[in-house]
This record gives C-alpha cells, structure tokens and sequence, in this order.
C-alpha cells in the first residue's frame, strides 16, 4: 500500500475518533435531546433547522434530515471493524451459492403459501369462529412482495425524500401532495416527518393502497399520522378541500406514465393549491408534456398557468449506485 493511503487513513481514521469525541456527535448519535446545562451543546443548536414542535402531546425534533453523512465515518468504521468487506454475498470463489440465495425465496414462498392457507405461523388460533386482527392485511402483503411492485429499489425510498425535503426546505409543519404515492415507498419518510395529517396522495392503484393502508403504514407504527390518501385517476383533488395550500407537490416516476393531457389537467388545477413563490412542484425523470411542445410554447402554457420552471437537479442514493433526475417548477403569480 502506499504511504499515501497510509496518510489518507491516518487521516481519516483522526477525524472519526475527533468526531466520536465530539459531544454534538456523541449527543446525537445516543439520541440524547435535552439542554441540560451541563455544558454539553444541545445536538439541536448544531443543526441548521431546530424548531420544536408539540402534538398530540408529543414533542417533535426538527433534525436536520439529511444526517447520514455525519455518521457515514463512523459506520465505515464500524463495519471495517467487524471485517465486512463488500462483496455479492451469494457468490463464492465466481459460483452461485445456491443455497444462501435460497433461503430467503423458499423462506417466502414457505410463508406465503401457510398464510394463505391460514396458518399463521407456529403459534395461531385455532378454528375460524373469532378474528383477533384488529386491521387483517393479506398473506402476499406480509412477504413484502409490494416492495418490488415498481422497479425502482425499495431502499431508494429515503434517497428521495431527503432531496425533495432539502430542497423543498421542509419542516414538519409543511403540506405536502403527492401525485401517485403508490406502496409509499417515498411517502412513508414524509408521513414520519411530517405533523398528523399534512401528508396528502391521490393515487389510482387499488393493490397499491391496500399494501398503504394494510401493510405499511401499521407495521410502521404511522397510523397516528393519518395520511390523506384518495383513490383516484382523474386528477380530481377535490376530496382534499378547497382551502389547502401545498409547501410541496411532487410526482416521483409518476408523470412519464400519463398522457400528457392529463398532467396539463392535473397542473392546472394544483396551481391554486400551491404556495405562491415558495411553494415547490418537483417532477421525476422527464418532463415530456411539457418539452414535447417545444421548449417556447412550453414555457408559454406553464406561464399561462403562472408557474416557472426553475431548474432540473439530479441526487445521488447513498445505497447504490445510481442518481434521481428532478425538474422543479414554482408559482410565478400570487
Ligand atoms: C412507478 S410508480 C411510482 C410510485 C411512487 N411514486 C414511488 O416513487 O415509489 C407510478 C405510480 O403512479 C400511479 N399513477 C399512474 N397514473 C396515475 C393517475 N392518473 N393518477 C394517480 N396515480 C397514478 C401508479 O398507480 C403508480 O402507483
């Protein structure tokens, strides 16, 4: 190895052990809030938005969203120390080990297969007279197939929210739609976030919803943030009252998928349901229905509308290798 990578270790292992001393990083990392006065900074006065909020007599943080990359150093570490090195994990000495890859896929097919059937696992009640599940969510639901409903990695879910919420300069106040949520894989980290209620979808997928409604938001304790989600396809946003104003609207991988007739609808009608100026449009991969026009009458029928377009952005994921192209819009009148 050379003495320059030495050096760059050397390096990199003091900043980790620099910033595992550091009381903000300490504090933060052990999920420690509270100002005590012990002359330990309070993680919040490190953060660049640090309103606190109460609801349903619960107090709420607003941490920064993005902290992975505080604490990317100190993992790195972690797993170095536990001799993990990257590799494809079900492939040893260029053979597939059929045997590790299996035991998930048969483990689910396994599970699928007893759900179905009503056996519930080892320990179930027997006879079918009394149901004891308060909110039953269907066998194929339970093996989390929906997480690969659309391509798009699962895990890529938080990548997503983390740029649209920086960019969107999000607090837990905000208001935010999205236009086809499907499974929530990004709107799960939203619902989090977000206070009760400020999270809104219109979706059209009923297979979809149900993986929302039955799956996702229970198992992740979220039901307390009562989501708004409609079902529907026409961009019909009446069902989310007339007097709701977005701080974000955004439709990941979802606008591609439609005629464009129907975003021009769909536009015209959210445009009034945007904050004036600061609100924020965000619209995944491309923007056709608009460029397929050519790119002045494009900006003629967006300005028709009062909306700009304000620059395109892309974002890397921290998992995997691969980025998010978004375009962004905002209301040019009040
Ligand atoms: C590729 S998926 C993306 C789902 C989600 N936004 C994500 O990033 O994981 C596209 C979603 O848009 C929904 N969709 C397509 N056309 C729609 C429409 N006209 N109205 C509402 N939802 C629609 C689909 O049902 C599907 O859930």
């Amino acid at each position: 190895m050379s003495i320059g990578l030495h050096l760059f270790g050397i390096a990199l292992l003091l900043t980790v052990l620099l910033a595992m001393d550091d009381p903000h990083f300490n504090a933060l990392f052990s999920g420690g809030f509270e100002d005590d006065n012990d002359n330990v900074m309070d993680p919040a006065t490190v953060t660049t938005t640090t309103t606190q909020i109460s609801y349903d007599g619960q107090r709420h943080f607003d941490l920064p969203i993005i902290q992975a990359k505080l604490f990317i150093p100190h993992f790195k570490v972690h797993i170095e120390g536990n001799s993990i090195i990257y590799k494809i994990f079900n492939v040893v000495d260029n053979q597939v080990d059929v045997k590790r890859c299996l035991i998930n896929a048969q483990k689910r097919n396994w599970e699928l297969k007893t759900l179905i059937l009503m056996f519930k696992g080892i320990s179930h009640y027997e006879g079918q007279s009394d149901n004891h599940t308060a909110l039953p969510c269907p066998g194929e639901l339970l093996v989390e197939g929906h997480h690969s409903n659309y391509g798009e990695p699962w895990a890529g879910g938080r990548d997503v929210f983390e740029f649209l919420a920086e960019s969107s300069h999000l607090t837990p106040n905000s208001r935010v739609l999205e236009i086809g949520c499907g499974t929530l894989r990004v709107g799960l980290h939203f619902i989090r976030y977000l206070i009760p209620e400020h999270f809104h979808c219109l979706e059209r997928d009923e297979l979809s919803l149900m993986a929302a409604f039955r799956y996702e938001l229970p198992s992740q304790g979220l039901l307390h943030k009562r989501p708004l989600i409609v079902r529907g396809e026409d961009m019909d946003f009446s069902k989310f009252g007339s007097g709701v104003v977005y701080d974000l609207i955004y439709a990941s991988a979802v606008f591609l998928h439609m005629p464009d007739k129907l975003v021009w609808v769909g536009l015209e009608r959210l445009v009034s349901k945007l904050k004036p100026y600061d609100g924020r449009i965000f619209v995944s991969h491309n923007i056709k229905f608009c460029s397929r026009l050519g790119g002045e009458e494009c900006t003629k029928r967006l300005a028709s509308l009062g909306l700009e377009y304000s620059g395109k952005h892309t974002h890397d994921s921290l998992l995997f290798n691969h980025y998010e192209i978004w375009f962004e819009f905002r209301r040019s009148k009040a």
